[in-house]
């Protein structure tokens, strides 16, 4: 496995990889890697000849008084990782070579981005989406991957994707959870012992959603009450939860079934967690 650090570079071999009629799957992620990651590297070596495991802390996305600093880096256990996994590259850029000191080009989604987590996190998207655009344009990948812990993240890049027809195919891949059901997450290492095991109420509460709207009940707001007083206790403080369109992340009027989706960040101490549903 090679391990890439300069856009150039990374775009050599992107050259010499196409020249060989090789296609290539992308999987972007910021590092401190776990299953949840690992199992995007399994989804993009079925689709493709060559995968890429992009690893960047991108500075864009993270608000002023977010974790940017103290987001867990740890990159030789990563590509340690990846090469076991059988990833063929590991693309880890510098900040510094990814953003110029006059970087002032932005790529913003305007509708998707601006409910849930977007409605607390305002220039978050925005800082995805031209990170995702910048390493779209360097990996020229035909596809890539993204998993669905990231619901909205997912919705705002297919969005993205097709507004700007950009030409690159989008795989969804499905939450991996630990055996209490808490979905893995880089942020749960700020979680200590006790509220990692209490934290696994985020996914019940979900659960509890889910089986009140497939027991017949139509109505979002109960379905968002129950969700909520599931969810609730003396750590958890409710940043939202929403019931929303699967595929575009959108809220909905009413519930059809299979076609929506429970969406949920709360602060679970000092650590805000989302996840969601399928309903
Ligand atoms: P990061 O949080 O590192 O996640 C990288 C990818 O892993 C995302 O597509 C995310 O949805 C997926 N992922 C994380 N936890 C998962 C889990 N438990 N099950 C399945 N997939 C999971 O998302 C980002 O980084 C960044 O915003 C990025 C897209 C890399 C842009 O900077």
């Amino acid at each position: 496995m090679k391990i890439i650090n300069s856009p150039d570079e990374m775009r050599e071999f992107v050259r010499t990889t196409k020249a060989c009629g090789k296609s290539i799957a992308l999987v972007p992620t910021m590092g401190a890697l776990h299953e949840g990651h690992l199992s995007l590297v399994d989804a993009a070596r079925k689709c493709a000849d060559v995968v890429v495991v992009s690893v960047f802390v991108n500075p864009t996305q993270f608000g002023p008084n977010e974790d940017f600093e103290k987001y867990p880096r740890q990159f030789d256990e990563d590509a340690a990782k990846c090469e076991a996994r059988g990833a063929d590259v590991v693309f880890a850029p510098a900040a510094a070579d990814i953003y110029s000191k006059d970087f002032s080009t932005y790529v913003n989604e305007e509708q998707i981005s601006g409910y849930l987590c977007g409605r607390t996190r305002p220039k978050h998207f925005r800082g995805v989406t031209t990170v995702v655009t910048i390493l779209f344009n360097i990996v020229k990948p035909d596809i890539a991957v993204f998993g669905e812990k990231d619901a909205q993240q997912v919705s705002v890049i297919e969005r993205m994707v097709r507004d700007l027809f950009m030409d690159v195919k989008i795989v969804r891949a499905p939450i991996v959870r630990d055996e209490n059901g808490l979905a893995l997450s880089s942020r749960n290492r700020y979680l200590d012992k006790l509220e990692r095991i209490g934290a696994a109420r985020v996914h019940n509460a979900l659960e509890a959603g889910k089986k009140l709207a497939e027991s017949g009940c139509d109505n979002i707001d109960r379905i968002k009450a129950l969700v909520i007083n599931t969810v609730a206790n003396a750590k958890t403080r409710v940043i939202y939860a929403e019931v929303v369109d699967a595929e575009t992340s959108l809220p909905v009027q009413s519930y059809e079934r299979g076609k929506c989706r429970i969406s949920i960040a709360v602060w679970y101490g000092q650590t805000r967690l989302i996840d969601n549903i399928r309903i």
